[in-house]
């Protein structure tokens, strides 16, 4: 326990401390289903050492009585040295999140997020992720119900609203009463999806109307535009997603350990490095030729470099593993 990250000592809060040093501004490692498995967490950090990972959203079933699935606990408690790790989980029924959080508590989370922000909620067991901004009487009851459940810290993961970009404004005085440690703002709505930008003048208005740490989320792809929007906002932090699957080096670049922009060479370095681990990371974690693959090929959708689109374009196509190989030995300098 670090003294500096204590949150004020009050009664309620005094045992609950920040996933990050007081005074610094930390650069998180954003929550992507399909790709920040542990093999991809444990890569950033033995590489670019984020200062907070998350897990992918783990589901919370309001029917079984198992709310988490054993290889979401797995995820839970997998090393990832003295990084934070947040669990994060959808739902939206308050007993079943509640029994979510104590369950991944129990198995060693001392995090606790709850994604308010999927654009793709199931509607078969009501509005979760971003659909839950379409109920405020349900967040009135869901949040400080899982304030009671959490003893570690509690953050949300939002979209600036459902369908008005404002609508956040409205409910930071139920996050503040509910003590909810701090928030990830995506500000684009639900009902945009990912078209458009990322408006973070929202997250600016935001960081002003609260008392509440605010991390800015959304197309930071650039140390230029992660520079930009601390600055511009005052946010307590960023969150790199696409950015960062794209080029780890981001988080290098915003701490300015390297070039803000690549060169080719430099991005051919770094493309050996990245894709060469993440295999040997992925022929571990799972299982078949195909899979791997598969899984590899979901991390190449992301990388959008124009000096090498031809070769990221044929590695999608490729149908082994020794010939992944071998295009990724192509891109040694
Ligand atoms: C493939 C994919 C999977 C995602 N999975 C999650 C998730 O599990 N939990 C979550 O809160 N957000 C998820 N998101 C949203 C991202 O965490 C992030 O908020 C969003 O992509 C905007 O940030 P970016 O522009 O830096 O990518 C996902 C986004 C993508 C593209």
């Amino acid at each position: 326990m670090h003294p500096d990250q204590s949150l004020p000592a009050t009664a309620d809060n005094a045992l609950r401390i920040l996933p990050w040093q007081e005074g610094t501004k930390p650069l998180m490692l954003a929550p992507l289903q399909g790709l920040t498995n542990r093999a991809m967490r444990a890569l950033f950090i033995d590489w670019v050492r984020p200062d907070v990972v998350f897990t992918e959203f783990m589901r919370v079933s309001n029917v079984s009585r198992k709310r988490l699935l054993r290889s979401d606990l797995k995820e839970v408690t997998s090393t990832t040295g003295d990084v934070p790790l947040i669990a994060q989980l959808v739902g939206n029924n308050s007993e079943a999140l509640m029994a979510a959080a104590r369950n991944a508590e129990a198995a060693g989370a001392c995090h606790i997020n709850l994604n308010m922000g999927c654009p793709y909620g199931r509607m078969t067991s009501g509005a979760t992720g971003g659909a839950m901004l379409q109920h405020p009487d349900l967040l009135a009851e869901v949040i400080p119900a899982l304030r009671t459940a959490i003893s570690g810290t509690f953050s949300i993961k939002m979209r600036a609203g459902y369908n008005d970009p404002d609508q956040i404004l409205s409910l930071l005085s139920l996050f503040e009463d509910a003590e909810v440690d701090f928030l990830v703002l995506h500000p684009r709505t639900v009902k945009q999806k990912y078209a458009g930008a990322a408006d973070h003048s929202i997250t600016g208005r935001v960081v002003r109307g609260t008392s509440l740490p605010v991390i800015a989320n959304g197309d930071i792809r650039t140390a230029a535009e992660g520079l930009r929007i601390l600055g511009e906002t005052g946010a307590a932090g960023l969150m790199l997603g696409r950015g960062a699957i794209a080029d780890p080096l981001l988080f290098e670049r915003l701490r300015a350990q390297r070039t803000e922009e690549p060169t080719k060479a430099e991005t051919a370095e770094m493309l050996h490095h990245y894709l060469n681990d993440l295999l040997a990371r992925y022929s571990k974690l799972f299982c078949g030729e195909r899979q791997i693959l598969d899984k590899l090929k979901n991390v190449l959708m992301f990388i959008d470099t124009a000096d090498f689109s031809a070769q990221i374009s044929k590695m999608k196509r490729i149908r082994s593993i020794d010939a992944m190989h071998d295009m990724i030995e192509a891109f040694k300098p």
